[in-house]
């Protein structure tokens, strides 16, 4: 896939690229974000446009320190230069790399956003998850528990919006993985008043076609999904095979890097191998529509984090209904780290 971003041109010059460059393909999905992005919009809804439409990039390495004086009333991204201060000590090794908490709260953003589909009348990035629904305790989320307590310990601290909290803290670790992306990141979701509903998540022995269906429901392409299961690039296992708990699911759990791909095709599943294979990353690893962008994000770093970070925008806004009112936040994040 190609990309091309055009930040410094007039409105109206974006207004005819836009056209010159479609969005991408999908299938009819009323309810998607993509419905809440037409008629007249206001400068927030057209960035979030451009970039789920692929005109500009998902990935701002603008950054700021918090001034002397920060007042929430005239920058509502005030609080989360603290919040950023706190989560890089929560998610840091001491090698440099990212932790167990990092890790957790990737996967910690993804299942409360992804808990929802076009289908769904609540439910998404609202931070049902981190909030007393009793989300924690569906087996899909073993593994998320400790995690959580360490990010309503900073809610608690902060004051801060449990829905933007789970993904702030998803575009947070992200970047302290060493490689990672500094994913666009918007603040002004509303948080939940019930739990997510049920049977929206995936399961880890389904089918690639199935898996597929599944994400193409909330609204991303099988393009979208192989970039999106990448995150296992920082990952490891404990409940699928509990006799290898632990296991990483590539060679390189504390960076965010393109090992993942190759190590998914060169391995079997099974934890006698270098790494641990989810058999759902298997099978989508030689899906027919997957395939082909799979071994084009083997060695190419930038061309995963930009459909990475594009993607991952999409998810983090499931569900959200107020794209207007949101503001984007990323220059609190910290810098990206190369090593
Ligand atoms: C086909 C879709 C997916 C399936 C079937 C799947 C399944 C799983 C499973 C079974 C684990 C291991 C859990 C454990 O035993 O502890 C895992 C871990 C993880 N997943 Fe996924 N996942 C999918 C997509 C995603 C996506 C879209 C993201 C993020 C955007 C993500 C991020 C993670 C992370 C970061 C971990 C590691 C957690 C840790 O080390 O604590 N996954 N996933």
């Amino acid at each position: 896939m190609h990309h091309k971003y055009f930040t410094t041109l007039p409105l109206a010059s974006l207004a005819s690229l836009a056209v010159a460059t479609p969005y991408e393909t999908r299938e009819a999905a009323p309810g998607l974000i993509d419905d809440l992005l037409t008629g007249i919009l206001n400068p927030m809804q057209q960035l979030i446009k451009d970039v789920l439409g692929g005109v500009k990039s998902g990935i701002n390495d603008e950054i700021s320190t918090k001034p002397l004086v920060c007042l929430t009333t005239l920058d509502s991204c005030c609080p989360w230069y603290d919040v950023s201060a706190e989560l890089t000590k929560l998610f840091t090794e001491t090698n440099g790399e990212c932790n167990d908490n990092a890790r957790a709260a990737v996967r910690f953003g993804f299942h409360d956003a992804g808990a929802w589909d076009k289908d769904s009348t609540f439910g998404g990035a609202d931070g049902s998850l981190m909030m007393d629904f009793s989300e924690e305790s569906r087996s899909e989320n073993n593994g998320l528990q400790t995690v959580r307590t360490v990010l309503r310990s900073v809610q608690a601290k902060y004051k801060v919006g449990y829905a933007d909290l789970a993904q702030y803290a998803h575009n947070h670790a992200t970047i302290t993985c060493p490689k990672g992306p500094r994913v666009r990141t918007f603040i002004g979701r509303k948080d939940a008043t019930q739990a997510n509903p049920t049977g929206k998540l995936p399961d880890v022995n389904d089918s690639a076609d199935n898996l597929i269906a599944l994400f193409q429901r909330k609204g991303f392409s099988a393009h979208d999904l192989a970039a999106l299961v990448g995150a296992h690039a920082t990952a490891k296992q404990r409940f699928v095979d509990t006799s290898a708990a632990g296991m990483p699911l590539d060679t390189t759990p504390g960076v965010w890097d393109v090992e993942f791909y190759n190590d998914t095709l060169n391995n079997n599943a099974g934890k006698n191998e270098k790494v641990f294979v989810l058999p759902s990353d298997k099978v989508l690893s030689v899906h027919p529509q997957v395939k082909d962008e799979w071994r084009e994000f083997v060695g190419n770093q930038p061309h995963w984090n930009e459909d990475y970070a594009k993607a991952y925008i999409r998810m983090s806004l499931l569900g959200v209904q107020n794209l207007k009112d949101l503001k984007e936040c990323t220059k609190t994040l910290p810098k990206k780290k190369n090593i």
